[in-house]
Order: structure tokens, then sequence, then C-alpha cells
């Protein structure tokens, strides 16, 4: 009996361990490892390699404010974006690692009769998101707290999933994009918002850049083909995805 509890104890300890590091996760699908390679992390990456690239750390809730900069509009061009997105008043939209909702609520009003569906994994980014939904009288806006493997939205129910600045911290990027496409209505795009990997002068940590070329081979691993790319922004590319 002795040992029993020994043996039970000890393997207490050892999840408790494992869950506080960041590349272990409860929801690790558990045929997930064929998918992924593990070496040493480097600076700002977790140690998890994805179709060759290194998934970045996930920028964490004390970087709220560096999402809600007051520059960032004038860097990052999100007019520009949002034009491009060509919205319709109906769509339903899934903005996927939304953070702040810093452009969750530039949508929302150009998508009166729809709505924005706001993921993140991130409890005090869901406050974020209530709290700003509540301050702007929103009634179209959605916050879902997601897993890191799942996104937690229902089947065929999204026109336009947008992953911006976000796509490159997933720990579980496959198992991510297999949902994604899952809650895509027929027609139904995803656009990818990243950082130029191809641009040394974009000045964003490296891990936290993503290439046309590495994208569209991780999208294709969803059944995914790159419809579009998109470079009016200053430092990101618009890459839309279609089945
Ligand atoms: C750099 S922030 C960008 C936030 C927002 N898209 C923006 O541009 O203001 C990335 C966000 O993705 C979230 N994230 C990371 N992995 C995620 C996952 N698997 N599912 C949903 N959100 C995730 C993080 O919690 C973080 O809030």
């Amino acid at each position: 009996m002795d040992r029993l509890w020994i043996l039970l104890l000890v393997s207490l300890l050892s999840c408790g361990q494992g869950s506080s590091q960041q590349t272990v996760t409860k929801s690790s699908p558990a045929d997930s490892a064929k998918y992924y390679q593990y070496r040493n992390a480097t600076r700002d990456g977790i140690g998890k390699t994805y179709m060759g690239r290194e998934i970045a750390q996930v920028m964490g809730h004390l970087g709220a404010s560096w999402l809600e900069r007051p520059e960032r509009e004038r860097e990052e061009r999100t007019d520009l974006l949002l034009k491009a997105l060509n919205l319709k008043p109906t769509d339903v939209v899934a903005d996927i690692g939304a953070g702040t909702g810093f452009f969750t609520f530039l949508m929302a009003p150009e998508i009166p009769q729809g709505k924005v569906l706001a993921v993140d994994i991130q409890p005090e980014m869901i406050e974020y998101l209530n709290e700003g939904k509540v301050k702007r009288k929103f009634t179209n806006v959605t916050p879902v707290l997601g897993t890191e493997s799942d996104p937690k939205l229902a089947a065929n129910s999204i026109d336009m999933a947008i992953l911006i600045d976000a796509y490159h911290e997933f720990s579980y990027p496959r198992e991510m994009m297999n949902h994604i496409v899952s809650a895509l209505k027929p027609g139904g795009r995803i656009v990818l918002v990243e950082y130029r990997a191809e641009d040394p002068n974009v000045p964003i940590k490296e891990l936290h850049k993503l290439s046309v070329a590495q994208a569209t081979k991780e999208m294709k691993a969803a059944g995914l083909k790159l419809l579009k790319n998109d470079d009016r922004l200053p430092q990101q590319h618009i890459m839309f995805f279609g089945k």
C-alpha cells in the first residue's frame, strides 16, 4: 500500500512539472509526435519544429501594451489590411490569436449582420476582449477561449479565419489548421498576416516572421492552397488561402 501511495505521489508531481513547460500541453494529441521534432530552444523559440521551422514563444499578455501601441496603425497600415479583406456585412470571421482585439474591433463595424469570433488561449486576453466589447458596446463580438491545439469553432461556421501575427506561435500548428479548415464554410478563406521573413529590413525577431514559401508548404499540409499574396502592407504579407 505504501509503495502505491509513493508511486501516485511521484506521478502527480511529474504532471505538475510538465504542465509548467511551454512545449507540453494537456491537450497534446497522442499522434502529434510524428509531425514535430525537438531540439534545444533558441532564444525566442520553444525548441519544437514543424516542417523545418522552429515555433516561436507565445507573446504573453504582459505584451498587451505593444499590441495596443498608438503608432501601430501608422506602422502596420491596418487601414490597408482592412480594405484588402473585402469583408461582406454578413461575414462570420474568426480572429484566431486575437490578443487584445486590436483588429477584432476594427473588423466588427464592417460586418454589422455578421460577427467576429475572437479566439485566444490566454484568459487574460479573453478579459481584454470582453472589456473592449463592453466599452465599445459591440454586440457582434464573441470572445472564445481556445486551447493550444483547438480553436473551439463549430464545423462549417465561418466565412473567414484571420491569423494576424499569431500562426508562427501556434505550438500545434497542424492540429490548429485542421480544426480551422473544418470550421470553414464552402468557399471560405484563411488569411495569414505575417511579417516578411524574406526582408531582413523588417525589424522583427526571426521566429516571429514567416516567408510565403514556408507558409504555403505548411498550409498545403492542411489541404490549402495559396490563392493570393497581397503585399500592400509595409512590413507584412497578407496571404489568402482556400481549399
Ligand atoms: C503577437 S499576438 C497577436 C495578437 C493580435 N492578432 C494582434 O495582432 O494584435 C499573438 C496571440 O496569439 C495567441 N495564440 C498563441 N497560440 C495560440 C493558439 N494556439 N490559439 C489561439 N491563440 C493563440 C497568443 O495568446 C497571443 O495573444
